[in-house]
C-alpha cells in the first residue's frame, strides 16, 4: 500500500509494556512456538509462546528457540491446573507475561506476579471478567466467538466495549485487549475504537512463515472464507482433549469435520482408532482430515508471510483507517 509514514499507534498498552505496536501474539497451542514469538517481539509487538496443555519439554525447547527476545507464555488454565509444576517451569525462563485462558486464574495469580511476569487473563464472558479482576490481572483479553481455536458465544463487537465500560468503572488501571476476528488494520483500528488498549492476533499470525503448522494446512486455509469455519467439538473428541462443556473450538471445515459433525456420540465410541488416524494425518499434513484451527478472519488472509511483514502492514493500515476511515485502507490496497 502507498502509505509509509511511521506514525506510532501509542496506547496505554504500548506505554506500559514498552513495545512499539499494540499487538500481542495469541498463545496458539502447538502453533506459536519460540520462533514465531521471537519474530513478533522483534517486530515491535509482544510474542507469546503457546504453552497449550502444558508440555514441559516442549516449552523448554520453545523458550530456547526464542533466544534473547522477551516473550511471554500462555496456558490453557484447566489443563495446566492438573500439572501446575509446568507453570514454575515456564516462570524459570523469566517470561515477560503469562496468559491464562479457559479456567480460574486466581490460584496462580500470585506466583506469576511474584516472579515478575505480567498476568494476562483471556475471558469470554462478563462473569469471567469479574474473576480476572479478582485475580488482579494486568491485562484482560476479551475474546469474541469469531476467534480461531477455543472460545464461546459472545461477539467481539459487543463484548469488548462492555468489558471496557466495566473496567473503567471498577479497575481503571487494568488494560484491555480485544481478540477474535482481528486480521488486518481495520480490525486493529476498530478494536481501539471499541475501547481496547490493544489486540491479540491469532489466525493472521497462524498464517505466517514462522508458525509451527504444516505447509499443506496453511495453503488449504488460504482459500477459505469465514463462512467455511465452524465452532464444533469433533476435533477435540478425536484428539482426546476433555474440554469443559462451555467451550468449543472454531476450525476450518473439511471432509473429516463434515463427516462427524452431528455424530459426536458415534465418534466418541471409535475415538481410540480415529485418534491414531488423526495423528498420522497430522504428521502428513493431510488437510482433508486435519482441520486447520483458524477463525473467521481467515477470509481476510491472502498470503503466508513473515510475521514482521504482517504486523508492519496491520499497523500501517490501522493508522490510515484511524486518520481517514477504513474504506481508505481498501483503496490504498488496490
Ligand atoms: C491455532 C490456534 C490455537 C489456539 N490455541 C490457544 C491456546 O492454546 N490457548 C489460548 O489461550 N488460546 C488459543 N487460541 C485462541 C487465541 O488465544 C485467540 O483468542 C484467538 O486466536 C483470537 O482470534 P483470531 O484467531 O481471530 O485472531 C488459539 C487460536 C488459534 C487460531
Amino acid at each position: 500500500m502507498g502509505a509509509s509514514f511511521p506514525v506510532p499507534l501509542t496506547t496505554r498498552l504500548t506505554q506500559r509494556l514498552q513495545i512499539a505496536h499494540p499487538i500481542l501474539l495469541a498463545p496458539m497451542g502447538f502453533a506459536a512456538g519460540g520462533r514465531l514469538a521471537a519474530a513478533v517481539t522483534n517486530a515491535g509487538a509482544l510474542g507469546i509462546i503457546g504453552g497449550g496443555y502444558g508440555d514441559a519439554e516442549w516449552l523448554d525447547t520453545q523458550f530456547r528457540e526464542a533466544g534473547n527476545a522477551a516473550v511471554g507464555c500462555g496456558f490453557i488454565t484447566w489443563s495446566m491446573a492438573q500439572k501446575p509444576a509446568v507453570l514454575d517451569r515456564a516462570l524459570a525462563h523469566k517470561p515477560r507475561a503469562i496468559m491464562l485462558s479457559f479456567g480460574d486464574p486466581r490460584p496462580f495469580a500470585s506466583r506469576i506476579k511474584e516472579a515478575g511476569a505480567l498476568l494476562i487473563c483471556q475471558i469470554q464472558t462478563r462473569a469471567d471478567a469479574e474473576i480476572a479482576i479478582d485475580a488482579a490481572a494486568d491485562i484482560i483479553v476479551a475474546q469474541g466467538a469469531e476467534a480461531g481455536g477455543h472460545g464461546e458465544k459472545r461477539a467481539t463487537l459487543t463484548l469488548v466495549p462492555e468489558v471496557a465500560d466495566m473496567l473503567a468503572a471498577r479497575a481503571p488501571e487494568t488494560l484491555l485487549c480485544a481478540a477474535g476476528g482481528i486480521a488486518d488494520g481495520r480490525g486493529l483500528a476498530a478494536a481501539l475504537m471499541l475501547g481496547a488498549d490493544g489486540v491479540v492476533v491469532g489466525t493472521r499470525l497462524w498464517a505466517s512463515n514462522e508458525a509451527l503448522i504444516h505447509d499443506n494446512l496453511k495453503q488449504a486455509a488460504l482459500s477459505a472464507s469465514g463462512d467455511d469455519t465452524v465452532r464444533q467439538t469433533v476435533t477435540d473428541i478425536v484428539r482426546g482433549f476433555d474440554w469443559p462443556e462451555r467451550f468449543n473450538i472454531r476450525v476450518m471445515r473439511n471432509a473429516y469435520v463434515d463427516r462427524w459433525l452431528g455424530q459426536e456420540p458415534q465418534l466418541r465410541s471409535v475415538a481410540d482408532i480415529e485418534k491414531l488416524r488423526y495423528v498420522r494425518a497430522s504428521d502428513e499434513g493431510d488437510a482433508t482430515t486435519v482441520a486447520p484451527i483458524v477463525g473467521e478472519g481467515i477470509g481476510l488472509i491472502r498470503s503466508i508471510e513473515p510475521a514482521q511483514a504482517i504486523i508492519g502492514r496491520m499497523v500501517l493500515q490501522a493508522e490510515v483507517a484511524l486518520r481517514r476511515g477504513a474504506r481508505a485502507v481498501l483503496i490504498e490496497e488496490d
